[in-house]
């Protein structure tokens, strides 16, 4: 056991340093202890969670942070699908002890990485407190691997999804401008809320028409939200209705890449520097990181 840790930790100080070659150019993130974990979730499916995973990720990379993607949709591989890169391995490896960590970290374009989750969640109830707590621990290395987390989670309001929204240190929920798909962002807001009132909700307007109607859906959900749940929702920003998306989900590939200048790129290039504003990841926020992710995802799942 020791030997094998002890051998990780040798594997991430390499990593590390290659790293810091590669990157001498870019700005130094500041030094923090935890990974930041952001769940990106949605009432309704469809409405466009896995592309702003991928293409902030991108956006984030590119900006200097290191970035890694874990695919919590167990049903469909969604990722893998949208980057057009078939994983070896998944988290249900790790789950099972065949694999470490380390192993499973699939790379994605632009020094992204990510983790096909599989059944691996689901396998994880089957474990004793003493194999998982030995998961955790493999998990946790990521927190010295990675300055953002972001997961991407299936639609809707089941408990697994409930259980990936509460155990993140911030929430990125997704919506379009359809009634319906509001609606199901207020429900699932209002779920939040029953459970913790202070959670962090950061709210996304994809497939706006423009800019005012995506500032006018923002505007309504960050009122109702204050007004009937006594939850402070945040603006993140907004994605416009763009062909250049669906050009490239076509090509198996991040618009993010395909079309850097297009005006959905953009939107996601503004709503990663705002995500990374002093204002929103100062050191005076808390952020618990990946093995306290899993802790409490495993203790929700429990229950
Ligand atoms: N900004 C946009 N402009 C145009 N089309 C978009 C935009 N965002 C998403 N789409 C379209 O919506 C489709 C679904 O997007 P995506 O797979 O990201 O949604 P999802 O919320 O992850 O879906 P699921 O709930 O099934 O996981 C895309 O394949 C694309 O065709
Ligand atoms: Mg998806």
């Amino acid at each position: 056991m020791m030997d094998q840790a002890e051998k990780l930790r040798q594997v991430i100080e390499e990593l590390k340093a290659k790293q810091l070659g590669s990157r001498m150019a870019m700005p130094e993130p500041p030094v923090k202890r935890s990974a930041r974990v952001l769940t990106v979730t949605s009432g309704k499916g469809g409405v466009g969670k896995t592309n702003v995973t991928v293409n902030l990720a991108i956006a984030l990379s590119e900006q200097g942070y290191r970035v890694v993607i874990l695919d919590a949709d167990f049903g469909l591989a969604n990722i893998d699908v949208l980057f057009g890169i078939v994983p070896q391995h998944t988290l249900l490896d790790v789950v099972r002890n065949r694999k470490n960590i380390l192993e499973i970290l699939t790379d994605g374009p632009r020094n992204t990485r990510f983790i096909s989750g599989g059944s691996g969640v689901e396998d994880l109830l089957k474990l004793d407190r003493q194999q998982i707590a030995r998961f955790i621990d493999n998990m946790a290395l990521l927190d010295k691997l990675a300055d953002i987390i972001i997961v991407d989670t299936g639609a809707g309001l089941s408990d697994n999804v409930m259980s990936f929204i509460m155990a993140a240190d911030e929430v990125l929920l997704v919506t379009t401008p359809e009634p319906t798909s509001i609606t199901d962002a207020y429900a699932l807001i209002k779920m939040v809320s029953n459970r913790d009132r202070t959670k962090r909700i950061r709210l996304v307007v994809n497939r706006a028409e423009n800019s005012m109607e995506a500032n006018d859906v923002l505007n309504k959900l960050v009122l109702v939200a204050d007004r009937f749940l006594g939850l402070k929702l945040e603006p993140a920003g907004y994605i416009i209705n763009d062909d250049a998306v669906t050009r490239a989900v076509k090509q198996q590939q991040p618009f993010m890449i395909l079309y850097p200048r297009s005006q959905a790129a953009r939107n996601v290039k503004e709503m990663s520097a705002k995500l990374m504003s002093t204002e929103n990841a100062d050191e005076t926020q808390q952020n618990y990181g990946i093995r306290a992710f899993f802790n409490r995802l495993v203790g929700f799942m429990k229950t």
